[in-house]
């Protein structure tokens, strides 16, 4: 039996496109923050079932998720050579249904159990290769800090991995307002595909992030995050807006959306160093230095429709522990 944690992370540089659908590779590079509070721990435990099994939060789970799960498996079965089906236990430490970004997480803990618990020693770069079959943010969830991820090229997906950026002098913590929603209407999949099919704005969306790849990136190594704000809140913008003209249009903003993004903008203007991204939902994450972090996180609790504000320090790699908590 192995049991692996991992965090989820939020992405500065966003990915939103597929390259291909089959081996699960991105269409564009991506660069993220791994979030601490926002953590699963799954245990894997190999059976002589006829069927892979999983529990979320204790309660048993049927059809799609279990689906993935037989898949992501048959991948290790296959490079251990064996048979044994899987029993997995998964938890998360924050509320799932809240639709907050659990796949990068969910998948990166179950690439180090499911590796372990089949006797496949494989690299952190391997487990990001893995991880990125179940989920393309789960590649990046395999390391701590600041992380990039690498779109690729080759067609048999080897290239398309994450690494972690080293000697970068920021560091942030998060708020995440969370929106009083129920679980996103979208998945990512199906939304990156319309968008891809319909949005006359997606060839734009590609150039947009290979060019603020570079540009965060030289941001983050310079320290300036007056710059690094401008291209984070402009790349998540650029990417709803290319969501938001598919047609039929993705819009995963909520009610408190809008108004948080006000409200981390009006902070700025008052010169609090922070800013926004939000992913394909409609919660708003704030990044600010340590020091600031109580003040807006203060800030965004103020909307009836921001269910809670979950704060978190900057997280580590997925990585193997000794029992479920
Ligand atoms: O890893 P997926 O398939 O859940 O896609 C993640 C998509 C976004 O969260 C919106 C962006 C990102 O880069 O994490």
């Amino acid at each position: 039996m192995s049991v692996a944690t991992a965090c989820a992370n939020i992405a500065l540089v966003k990915y939103w496109g597929k390259r291909d659908a089959g081996l699960n590779t991105p269409a564009a590079g991506s660069l993220s923050l791994t979030l601490d509070s926002l953590r699963t721990f799954t245990q894997v435990e190999l059976t002589d079932a006829e069927e892979d099994t999983l529990s979320l939060g204790g309660k048993p789970v049927t059809g799609r998720p279990v689906a993935r799960i037989t898949a992501f498996a048959d991948l290790v079965r296959a490079m251990a050579g064996r048979k044994e089906r899987v029993a997995v236990r998964s938890q998360n430490s924050f509320p799932t249904a809240a639709g907050l970004a659990s796949s990068a997480s969910a998948f990166a803990a179950l690439a180090v159990a499911t590796a372990d618990a089949f006797g496949v020693a494989l690299s952190p770069k391997e487990l990001s290769i893995l991880a990125r079959r179940g989920s393309g943010s789960a590649a990046r969830s395999i390391f701590g800090g600041f992380v990039l991820m690498h779109g690729g090229s080759a067609s048999d997906g080897q290239d398309a991995f994450a690494e972690p950026l080293e000697g970068i002098p920021l560091t942030f913590s998060a708020a995440v307002a969370a929106a009083r929603a129920e679980e996103k209407k979208i998945g990512s999949t199906d939304g990156m595909d319309l968008t891809r099919d319909t949005s006359p704005y997606y060839a734009a969306w590609i150039d947009c992030v290979n060019r603020d790849l570079g540009t965060a990136q030289a941001a983050l190594r310079e320290g300036d995050i007056s710059r690094l704000a401008e291209i984070v809140e402009g790349n998540c913008l650029a990417m709803h807006a290319n969501a938001m003209a598919a047609r039929p249009g993705i819009i995963y903003f909520g009610p408190s959306t809008l108004w948080a993004i006000q409200e981390v903008r009006a902070m700025r203007a008052e010169g609090t160093p922070v800013f926004f991204t939000i992913d394909a939902g409609p919660h708003v994450v704030a990044f600010t230095p340590p020091e600031h972090l109580e003040q807006v996180a203060a800030r965004l609790e103020g909307h009836p429709e921001v269910a809670e504000v979950i704060t978190s320090p900057v997280g580590d790699g997925a990585h193997l522990v000794e029992r479920m908590p």
